[in-house]
C-alpha cells in the first residue's frame, strides 16, 4: 500500500539518522536540521536502538518504501551498523551517507551484511581545503576510505560535494577526477543557508550549471527531481539544488527519521516532528501515514513567493506541531 501527500507525492524512500554523533565538525553542516553535531562521541541514550531500527523500517516496508538511507551525524560511529544493515528489510535498497573515515576498515563487512550503496561527503581534492571545510586532518583517510568502498563493490561511489565559496573554485579538478576514476560519480550539492545560517557562503548554483554543460559530453535529463545530469569524458556529474526551487520540492518522495526516532516530513522544518511513542508497530505506522499525509512542499506551499520574497505561509503556521523556533 502507498501513501501519497495531498500534493500527490507519494513517499518511496525513507532517510534515517541512527546518530548526530559526528567525527568531523563541517563548517556547512546542517545535521539533519537538529543543530549543532558537537558532543560526545560514545554511544547516547536518546538514540534509536538497533531493534527500534528494523522494527521501524518492518513498518514502513509494509508501504511501498523502496529504499533507505542510512545518516548522520556520521552512521559508521554506531558500532551496531552491520547489525542493523543486516536485519534490514530485504525490499529496500540500502545506501549509507558517510565521512568515509570508517570506509577502510568497514566496506566489506557492511557488503556482507547487505550494503548496497555508499555516499561518501568529499568536498575538495586538496588536503589544506578539505581541513578547513570539514574542521579534521582526515583528509586521506577519507581518499582510502572512497577507495575501500570501490574495491568493495559499493559502486557506483557517490562524491558529495557541497558548493559554496571555499569548495566552488575545486569543481573543474573534481569533475576530472571522478571523469579518470572508475566507479565514482559527483553529486554537487548546492549549500542550503536555510537550517546552517551563513547565507553569504551561497554561489549562484546556476552558473555552475551552465559550465558543466558547456563541458558535457552529454546532458541527461532524471526523472527525480528533473535533474540534470551531465557526462563529462566518462565521469557523471549531477546536480542537487534545492534552494528556493519549488520543483526540487513537488518532486520529494522522502521522509526523514531522527536519531531518537521521530518522523520527520521535511529537513528544512522543525515544526513537523512526529514521535513514535514507545515504538510499537501501531504507533509507528500512525506516526508515520500522519507524517506523509500532512507533508507539504516547503518551497511553493509552505514558503511562498509574494513580491519576489519568500514568506510563510500562515495556513501552515496554525497547524504546526511544536511551535517554530527562531535560531
Ligand atoms: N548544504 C548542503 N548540503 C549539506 N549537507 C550537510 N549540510 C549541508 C548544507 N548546509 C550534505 C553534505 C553531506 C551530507 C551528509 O549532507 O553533502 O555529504
Amino acid at each position: 500500500m502507498e501513501v501519497t501527500d495531498e500534493f500527490g507525492r507519494e513517499v518511496t524512500g525513507i532517510r534515517v539518522s541512527l546518530t548526530d554523533r559526528c567525527n568531523f565538525d563541517c563548517v556547512y553542516c546542517h545535521n539533519e536540521g537538529l543543530g549543532d553535531t558537537r558532543g560526545p562521541m560514545d554511544p547516547q541514550d536518546d538514540e534509536m536502538s538497533a531493534d527500534e531500527v528494523v522494527r521501524l523500517l518492518e513498518v514502513v516496508s509494509e508501504f511501498d518504501i523502496e529504499a533507505v538511507k542510512f545518516t548522520g551525524g556520521e552512521p559508521m560511529l554506531r558500532n551496531d551498523l552491520a547489525e542493523i544493515i543486516r536485519r534490514t528489510p530485504d525490499q529496500l535498497e540500502t545506501s549509507l551517507t558517510t565521512n568515509g573515515t570508517f570506509l577502510p576498515d568497514h566496506a566489506d563487512e557492511l557488503v556482507a551484511a547487505g550494503l548496497d550503496r555508499v555516499n561518501v561527503s568529499q568536498d575538495a581534492l586538496d588536503p589544506e581545503a578539505f581541513a578547513a571545510v570539514t574542521q579534521s586532518g582526515a583528509y586521506d583517510r577519507v581518499l582510502e576510505g572512497v577507495n575501500a568502498a570501490v574495491e568493495a563493490g559499493l559502486t557506483p561511489v557517490k562524491l558529495n560535494m557541497v558548493v559554496f565559496e571555499p569548495t566552488a573554485g575545486y569543481i573543474p579538478e573534481m569533475v576530472e577526477h571522478v571523469a579518470e576514476s572508475d566507479g565514482l560519480q559527483l553529486q554537487l550539492i548546492e549549500y542550503m543557508p536555510e537550517i546552517a545560517g551563513h547565507p553569504e557562503w551561497a554561489i549562484d548554483i546556476e552558473r555552475v550549471h551552465e559550465w558543466l554543460a558547456e563541458q558535457a559530453d552529454r546532458v541527461e535529463r532524471r526523472e527525480m527531481h528533473g535533474r540534470a545530469r551531465y557526462l563529462i569524458g566518462g565521469g557523471l556529474v549531477e546536480i542537487v539544488d534545492p534552494v528556493e526551487n519549488p520543483s526540487f520540492c513537488a518532486n520529494c518522495h522522502r521522509v526523514r527519521v531522527t536519531h531518537d526516532g521521530k518522523f520527520k516530513g521535511c529537513l528544512n522544518r522543525h515544526d513537523d516532528l512526529r514521535s513514535t511513542g514507545d515504538m510499537s508497530k501501531a504507533e509507528i505506522r500512525e506516526a508515520f501515514v500522519e507524517t506523509v499525509t500532512q507533508r507539504v512542499p516547503y518551497y511553493g506551499e509552505y514558503l511562498v513567493k509574494e513580491e519576489g520574497e519568500w514568506v510563510p505561509n500562515k495556513e501552515y503556521q496554525q497547524h504546526a506541531l511544536l511551535p517554530a523556533n527562531d535560531d
